[in-house]
């Protein structure tokens, strides 16, 4: 029955993941005991085979605490100056926690005048000099501000004393311990290094966390710190940017470029691991299986995978290249292997059954995009439209985003007219990363149990040795696997 992936993917034609339908095997274990750890690259182990990617409306710290406190990790972007970048890295480096907390400080003899002097916050905390680097005094709730009958005074004549702080070490755990055994309502996680207050958590901040489906090992580095990486180019200032960004601990870089297989990307990798043979460098994009050995030879790391298959993509259509992505996985992933290079497939995911066929066809992990966008971690503000809340998500390649500077990824940055090779829109809220990632691997687990397939490396066996079996989907069986035949209804993320 079927075909094994070896002949499907040699006719001559470029699939994508809905044109492919792997044939259910045999099962014989629980969905509970799929176990997708993975690595991202040779040296970067995971517990979850998720990437977010380095986009300007995906990830910033916000995104990539999210992500490595249930066990994948973010790539920040590099659309911004390099010192702009480095404080994103640092923010995420120095939670332990999955959550950044937004709020204003005043000093003692400061006055609140209105209510937006709260910013997005219920609480002002009180330091000293009136910023987060002096010492901790009080808070005040807006609740209690509100109910004050003479609001003409100094915040030290009605705030709540705070003599205490953790420090910004403490993961969740300790830190529920702390305000538990205290009975604190709150308290303030303090850097060691330099006092600086880096977040403000409260109960409900912990409840909130604590109420998500719990999942597998974060991804913490020696020092327990979250695991972070971070894009850069191939331009002679990227080497500047690397600098800094090794300094704030990042611990990958992946070169991020639509065409990977160009000299200016060559002579980095072999730079950097001349210059820092200790970090793990991502090649790409590849989709063929000559960009990728080019890649291989100079020394990468990982391979991220993907041309013209995001969502918000327009290079196949602007530059008639690119490749079907599950032709692009499957043919990059069986050269990567034999190199034990671990596969990033990059862009094309909507829904789990795509992550699904992106890791049994070979890649290591997923990087998604517009996936994420919607995500309260990402980073921007939600709008309304049409009656319902959404978050900006744009290429990098579009035109907005260039004129911020990401056009080396298309290298253009040295062409006169700009080529748009991307678009700007808006994605449907989703909640919290922490919430929704969670069902969807646990969907994906679902998937490999249909499979026979208890990890990536048993699936990935599976594929090669032709046991797993693909088919290619008509049109209409397309339209029979969706849903189909009813007039309304309504679509739920789970
Ligand atoms: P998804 O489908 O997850 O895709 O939204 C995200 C991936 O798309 C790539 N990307 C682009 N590709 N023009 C392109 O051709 C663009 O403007 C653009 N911006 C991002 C990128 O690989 C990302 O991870």
């Amino acid at each position: 029955d079927g075909f094994p992936a070896e002949k499907l993917f040699n006719q001559g034609y470029s699939y994508t993941y809905d044109d492919v339908i792997f044939l259910p095997h045999y099962i014989d274990f629980p969905a509970d005991s799929v176990n997708l750890s993975t690595k991202l690259t040779r040296n970067i182990s995971l517990s979850l085979p998720c990437v977010s990617s380095p986009m300007d409306t995906v990830t910033e710290s916000s995104m990539a605490i999210a992500m490595a406190s249930i066990g994948a990790i973010s790539i920040l972007h590099s659309n911004n100056s390099p010192s702009d970048q480095l404080a994103l890295l640092r923010s995420a480096k120095s939670r332990r926690i999955p959550f950044i907390s937004d709020f204003e400080v005043k000093s003692p003899s400061d006055s609140i005048d209105s209510e937006s002097d709260f910013g997005s916050s219920r609480i002002i905390l009180v330091t000293e000099s009136g910023n987060r680097r002096s010492r901790v005094l009080g808070y005040v709730l807006k609740s209690d501000w509100a109910n004050l009958k003479n609001k003409d005074c100094r915040v030290c004549d009605f705030m709540s004393k705070l003599d205490f702080s953790v420090p910004s070490s403490h993961n969740l755990d300790q830190i529920v311990g702390f305000l538990s055994g205290k009975g604190y309502e709150l308290v303030p996680t303090v850097s060691e290094s330099d006092g600086e207050v880096i977040d403000l958590v409260t109960i409900e901040d912990v409840e909130r966390i604590r109420g998500f489906p719990k999942m597998g090992l974060p991804s913490v580095g020696p020092k327990g710190e979250f695991i972070v990486g971070a894009s850069i180019g191939t331009r002679e200032s990227d080497k500047e940017r690397l600098e800094y960004l090794v300094k704030g601990g990042a611990d990958v870089v992946v070169l991020d470029s639509s065409q990977g297989n160009s000299i200016y990307q060559l002579d980095m990798i072999k730079y950097i691991k001349r210059r820092y043979p200790e970090l793990d460098v991502v090649g790409g994009n590849v989709v063929t299986m000559n960009q990728a050995q080019n890649l291989i030879r100079a020394g990468v790391d990982g391979l991220r995978v993907g041309m013209g298959s995001g969502s918000i993509c327009t290079t196949q259509e602007v530059c008639a290249v690119g490749r079907g992505q599950a032709t692009a996985v499957y043919k990059v992933a069986s050269i990567a292997s034999e190199s034990g290079v671990p596969v990033i497939a990059d862009g094309g995911i909507s829904n789990s059954g795509h992550i699904v066929k992106a890791l049994v066809l070979g890649a290591s992990t997923v990087m998604m995009g517009s996936f994420l966008a919607g995500s309260t971690e990402a980073p921007g503000v939600y709008e309304y439209r049409d009656g319902r809340q959404v978050k900006k998500y744009r290429g990098m390649g579009s035109l907005e985003a260039m004129t911020k500077g990401s056009d080396a990824r298309y290298l253009g940055d040295t062409a006169k007219l700009k080529i748009a090779q991307g678009v700007e829109g808006v994605v449907a809220d989703k909640g919290s990363v922490l919430k929704f990632l969670p069902y969807t691997m646990q969907a994906v687990k679902q998937g490999f149990q249909d499979l026979g397939a208890s990890s990536l490396q048993s699936a990935h066996d599976l594929l090669r040795s032709g046991t797993l079996r693909l088919e290619v989907r008509s049109g209409a069986a397309q339209v029979e696997g969706g849903v189909h035949g009813l007039l309304s209804y309504e679509k739920k993320p789970f």
